[in-house]
């Protein structure tokens, strides 16, 4: 390696940040928030892997997203393999033939791996790998943890986010377990602080109703096709619900003149999504219908949700969720209803600094401003006891002059400090010292731990 090489400062990839105190502080909130409401309602935490067979995302999330197509991180699992199976491609005598070659190209592509965008198709694997459906009643089950997407990074996007998922996997697809799902959703972030949010609803139809839709859709797409983007363009043949999603400012006075699903669904799906909003109503949630939320993942039927929280800027989507019956059976599984949502936790955190309602600064109780060796093992013992009583406390490794310990002290925020010299360990009285006012006082040992332990 070069010399300059190796001083290169090595840095965090683009879209991937550090999360550091005390913004941690605020992050772990919003974690244990969610973990209080969930368990209110019911729900178990189940840890994921990080990565997984590629194709469980291709098969759920879809071939044609943009999460699968353009955002996935894949890599292949034991390269050597790979090799030896190009080498062994080039070889001649190994059969050419179409079959041969699809069987041991299935066989590679099946050691494809992908780091995780999302996390509904591992709960639905994890429901089906671990019988899950023999269990009693509903399964309810959350998650927390990094998602990985190679997007453009901005304001609220990122490569490794986070995410605060739920999701309830059963027999029943009762509109009331949307309602509870969503309530679920709004009084987490009710509790958690993040005012001005706005719930977004829509029913995207079934199987039987939204072919039909997307066909009426094609078919009016098709005579704007001239005056729409190449993105758009490429859609009306891949996956013309996709459209409704565009943000370019000169497609979308085309785009409100669409046909509407909300006109096209069938019997049963209009009265699921109008029982939907009875729940809503049941519960006192506010709503409003956006007929263009389709959401960009393919597993979605019927109910569909999104809830957005102001000082976001274009990234404002907190949230995102739906109701994904047959995704189970798609997966493999047996005849499954499916509804869940996933908080986008990064950007839940940058919503609550923008409001201010940012981590308070860790209080650090107790500093020891200890001197000369034969009073490091009395520190040592006094602050395990005062650790022990909940209070933190900060311990130099090394000596220090005591106006140096006072001023690092006072720089830390320590509220006070206990003077721990030579002679007060022979003395067995320490002094200790309010910070605030420097008020002193001299004090035994059980007397110091009492006195602290009040906090006064
Ligand atoms: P999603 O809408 O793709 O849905 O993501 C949910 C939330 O994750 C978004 O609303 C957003 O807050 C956050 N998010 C997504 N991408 C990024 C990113 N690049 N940077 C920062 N935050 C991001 C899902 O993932 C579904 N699995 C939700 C679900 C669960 N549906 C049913 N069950």
């Amino acid at each position: 390696m070069k010399p300059e090489a190796a001083k290169r400062q090595i840095r965090a990839i683009k879209g991937v940040r550090d999360i550091l105190p005390p913004e941690s502080a605020l992050w772990n909130r919003v974690e244990q928030t969610a973990r209080e409401v969930f368990a209110t309602y019911g729900y178990g935490e189940i840890r994921l892997p990080i990565f997984e067979e590629t194709k469980l995302f291709a098969r759920s999330i879809g071939e044609d997203s943009d999460i699968v197509m353009k955002e996935s991180y894949t890599l292949v699992d034991a390269p050597d393999r790979f090799e030896r199976w190009v080498k062994m491609l080039a070889t001649p005598g190994w059969p050419q033939d179409a079959t041969s070659r699809a069987e041991v190209e299935e066989y590679f592509r099946g050691i494809k791996i992908t780091l995780r965008p999302e996390a509904t198709a591992s709960v639905c694997r994890a429901y089906i790998e671990h019988g899950m459906h023999t269990l009693p009643g509903d399964v309810k089950l959350y998650y927390i943890g990094p998602m990985f997407r190679r997007e453009r990074p901005q304001k609220g996007r990122y490569r490794q986010f986070y995410q605060i998922g739920a999701e309830v996997l059963g027999q029943s697809d009762a509109p009331a377990i949307d309602g509870e799902v969503i309530e679920m959703l709004m009084a987490f972030f009710d509790r958690v602080g993040l005012t001005g949010c706005a719930l977004h609803i829509n029913s995207i139809g079934c199987r039987d109703c939204r072919p039909k839709y997307v066909e009426k859709l094609r078919e009016a797409l098709l005579k704007v096709k001239d005056k729409l983007g190449p993105e758009s363009q490429r859609r009306i043949e891949t996956n013309p619900l996709r459209v409704l999603d565009s943000k370019l400012p000169e497609e979308q006075a085309i785009i409100e003149k669409l046909p509407r699903i909300g006109e096209h669904l069938c019997a049963a799906c209009r009265e699921h999504f109008a029982a939907l909003q009875e729940q809503l109503k049941l519960r006192g949630i506010a709503y409003e219908i956006n007929w263009r939320l389709v959401r960009g993942l393919d597993y979605y039927m019927r109910t569909t949700f999104e809830i957005t929280a102001p000082g976001l800027g274009s990234q404002n989507a907190v949230c995102g969720g739906g109701r994904y019956d047959g995704l189970v059976e798609l997966l493999g599984g047996p005849p499954t209803k499916g509804i869940g949502f996933a908080i986008g936790t990064d950007r839940v955190v940058l919503s609550l600094q923008e409001s201010g309602k940012v981590a308070a600064a860790p209080v650090l109780d107790v500093f020891i401003a200890w001197m000369g060796a034969a009073a490091y093992p009395a520190a040592v013992r006094l602050v395990r006891r005062l650790r022990g009583e909940g209070l933190s406390v900060e311990l130099p490794a090394e000596e220090m002059k005591l106006k140096k310990s006072l001023g690092l002290a006072d720089k830390l925020g320590a509220r006070y400090a206990v003077i721990l010299g030579e002679n007060e360990v022979a003395s067995g009285r320490f002094t200790v010292k309010r910070l605030a006012d420097a008020q002193q006082r001299e004090l035994g040992e059980a007397e110091l731990i009492e006195f602290l332990r009040s906090k006064p």
